[in-house]
């Protein structure tokens, strides 16, 4: 049964203030679910992010034979299977819009010897597969997919698996946590070579549950078939979730907004890096360590932008964040020129192609060269009805536009936050927009 589309209308209603707490991040969340179920003991997650993508991920983990239950909002417990143990699921796993738990659960199973079968909604079973299929075949599983690599897909996990040496083709945290959470179930050591770092939580979260996991120089070693252990997991506010907030308070006239406990791991800062440079009025406070990962409360003030160059190394770090930064460029004056960013085609929509149309369709002059997208800021028009094409963070990036452009935005779909960030139209009202 498909959900019709649900559109929204954002417009220019005023300053937004307040402080707000955005959901738990979406990347952690999928990794406290998963390596929780393989631990020994019952592990108690505080924070969890509860978006459709997640709770995809929690299903999975049930049926594949983990204990998974909501205690109360944000908090969960998992009582795990221990490594090796999972058992092969009854039925097929839905991943619906999740890309990150796909991936990461071929994974897992690559290296227990169970079938699987594995579909998600049009916007997943569109997306590639062989980026994991590959190397994980490696290690003795086989797979069965669909032309081009494409879900739905079948697994015959390895019975004896081979630990990988791989070095990544593309910089993707998603491919290399799937090498290492095969390595898991397999003796000896993986390793994943990183040209280019990427988000470590899979690394910080496996160290917090007694793996031996270290970095040298790039590579990232894992010693396979620990004893995992539960350990309770705290979930910092999403940084790719706040940054829609804290653009729409930059961008917004007399707008103060402050996100609290927002997770500041170096390797997901990139686009406040970016703001910083365009002139962005961010402060962050309170720096604390909560559950191993950096976390603070950062507090965005309206600001005067201006264009910059953001280079291609810096994607990695913001690869979610594009279409919102593509939103503060819109808002700035001069031309902001963002490079490198081939990987925006494969996510939850062609990202670079949604966000350009997503620009010019409410008058603002922006083109793609190559894999760069170059956005000439100054003037807003809006007016315009946003494609969303099933992907949250369009619809996200749509509805903050609105607030500061001359007319407002429709998006045709907001239906998909809720992947993401449960909650974000009743958030940015709190902060004092009204949203048609
Ligand atoms: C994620 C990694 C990124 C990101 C995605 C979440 C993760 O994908 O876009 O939203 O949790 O590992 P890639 O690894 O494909 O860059």
């Amino acid at each position: 049964m498909t959900t019709p589309p649900s559109p929204l209308t954002s417009s220019r209603l005023g300053a937004l203030r307040g402080i707000v707490t955005v959901p738990g991040d979406k990347s952690i969340s999928h990794r406290a679910l998963m390596l929780s179920a393989l631990a020994i003991g019952e592990t108690r997650i505080t924070g969890l992010l509860e978006g459709e993508d997640v709770l995809r991920t929690a299903a999975a983990m049930r049926a594949l034979g983990a204990t998974v239950t909501q205690d109360r909002p944000g908090v969960w417990r998992v009582q795990g299977v221990g490594i090796g143990a999972l058992t092969e699921p009854a039925d097929v796993l839905d991943m619906g819009n999740s890309g990150t738990a796909a991936r990461l659960l071929c994974g897992l199973l690559a290296s227990h010897d169970l079938f699987a079968i594995m579909t998600g909604d049009a916007s997943l079973r569109g997306r590639p597969m062989r980026r994991v299929t590959e190397p994980l075949a490696q290690c003795g599983a086989q797979f069965w997919a669909r032309a081009g690599g494409r879900l739905p897909l079948a697994i015959q996990g390895a019975r004896d698996p081979l630990p990988l040496d791989y070095t990544l083709p593309v910089a993707s945290a998603q491919v290399k946590s799937a090498v290492l959470l095969a390595g898991l179930n397999a003796p000896g050591i993986t390793r994943v070579h990183e040209p280019t770092p990427t988000r470590d939580h899979t690394e910080r979260m496996l160290t917090h549950f007694g793996a031996t996991i270290t970095c040298d120089a790039g590579t990232v070693l894992l010693t396979g078939q620990p004893e995992l252990m539960a350990a309770p997991v705290v979930v910092p506010a999403d940084p790719s979730s706040a940054a829609f907030p804290l653009v729409a308070a930059l961008i917004v006239p007399g707008s103060v907004v402050t996100v609290t406990g927002v997770g500041l791991n170096p390797l997901r800062i990139g686009l406040l890096t970016t703001l910083i440079e365009m002139g962005a009025d961010l402060t962050i406070e309170n720096e604390r360590i909560e559950g191993g990962e950096r976390v603070g409360d950062i507090t965005a003030r309206h600001s005067t932008l201006r264009g910059v160059d953001v280079p291609a190394s810096r994607a990695p770090s913001m690869i979610d964040e594009y279409p919102i930064l593509a939103v503060a460029a819109a808002f700035a004056t001069g031309t902001t020129h963002m490079c490198g960013l081939a990987e925006l085609r494969v996510k939850e929509s062609d990202r670079l192609t949604a966000t350009l149309d997503l620009l010019r369709v409410n008058g603002v002059a922006a083109t793609i060269e190559g894999d760069d997208l170059l956005v000439d800021g100054g003037r807003v028009p809006g007016g315009g009805l946003v494609q969303t094409q099933m992907d949250h963070r369009l619809a996200m990036s749509g509805i903050v536009l609105g607030l500061a452009s001359e007319r407002a935005v429709t998006v045709d779909d907001h239906g998909f936050i809720d992947t993401s960030f449960p909650g974000f139209v009743a958030l940015m009202r709190g902060l004092g927009t009204a949203n048609a």
